[in-house]
């Protein structure tokens, strides 16, 4: 019987497919499709301390092998995600992590201190999305922000810090080994690569946010290359991401050096993505002879010269 369990730093996951922030909302919708317990993690919609509509339509552009999106955050509000959607998340029965999004470090860590009482498995930094004027990818892309932020939300609670980067940098393993210096136990990545998609009657962009972030299948070879690097420059897991849409994807990811995997565009093509995903990945390792997912993290041979 393959084992599918991963440890991500000291949390334990039933296998290593999470659903990522914002393609899964706050697992409502998707609990009609699939049994929430049996996949690894969901990832909650990025939150805010106050709650945002995000930016105006259109936000979403189907690309080739991919899609932009310019959502811009929109959430119901950290005080009401606490009252009125985690105690739902935690009955799920599968790994909860957290995303916040604070416009300045000071929000991040009043929303670090208050789930710090809670019993989230991990919270996931957001210092990556795109779409916003404040926070987020302006930490994001500069390694001294991202190693003081992740350091002062270390001093105020105890639960795993995850540090989602983003891509739109020149070197993302700069930005992993400063999350890792500042007390990460982990670092998730690729968000999105900034994108632009034209109307051309209207000779106008698509989104009317002008830029937004892709993703899906089309940005995997990036996540990949980013996902071999960080490897060999931090000892923290790293939780890969970007275009998974099948059990072949997840392992080529865990070659690459990720422990674990968000799952994101997939779902909102097939509510049963991860479900599917994880009972391919259990074909593909008794095809293989392999015995426990872990390993296979890590195992990428470069060709010499
Ligand atoms: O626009 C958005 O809500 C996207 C968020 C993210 O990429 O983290």
């Amino acid at each position: 019987m393959a084992d599918l369990t991963v440890c991500v730093g000291n949390i334990p996951f039933a296998n290593p497919v999470i659903a990522a922030s914002g393609t899964f909302g706050f697992g409502r919708e998707m609990r009609n499709f699939q049994n929430l317990g049996r996949i690894g993690g969901i990832c909650s919609k990025g939150l805010t301390l106050l709650p945002r509509d995000g930016n105006p339509a259109p936000r979403v552009a189907e690309t080739a092998s991919g899609m932009l999106n310019s959502v811009g955050l929109q959430n119901p509000g950290f005080t009401s995600f606490l009252a009125n959607e985690l105690p739902f998340m935690i009955d799920l029965g599968c790994r909860i992590i957290v995303n916040i999004a604070g416009n300045d470090p000071e929000e991040y860590l009043e929303m670090c201190r208050r789930l710090d009482a809670t019993s989230v498995d991990a919270i996931e930094l957001n210092l990556s999305c795109p779409n916003v004027k404040e926070g987020c990818m302006l930490i994001g892309s500069n390694p001294e922000m991202i190693e003081k932020l992740v350091a002062a939300a270390r001093q105020v609670t105890k639960k795993p810090l995850w540090a989602k980067l983003t891509p739109n940098v020149t070197s993302i393993a700069d930005m992993a080994r400063a999350a890792e210096s500042g007390g990460a136990d982990a670092v998730v990545l690729i968000n999105t690569l900034l994108g632009i998609a034209i109307d051309r009657k209207l000779r106008r962009p698509i989104l009317r946010n002008n830029i937004g972030g892709l993703s899906g299948p089309a940005i995997k070879p990036i996540a990949l290359r980013m996902v071999a690097e960080t490897y060999r420059a931090v000892s923290i897991p790293i939780v890969g991401v970007g275009g998974i849409m099948s059990g072949n994807d997840v392992l080529e990811f865990m070659i690459a050096g990720a422990t674990a995997v968000e799952v994101g565009t997939a779902n909102l093509i097939k509510p049963t993505a991860c479900q599917d995903i994880i009972d391919e990945i259990r074909a593909i390792m008794e095809l293989d002879g392999v015995s426990e997912v872990g390993q296979y993290t890590g195992t990428l041979e470069l060709w010499n010269g």
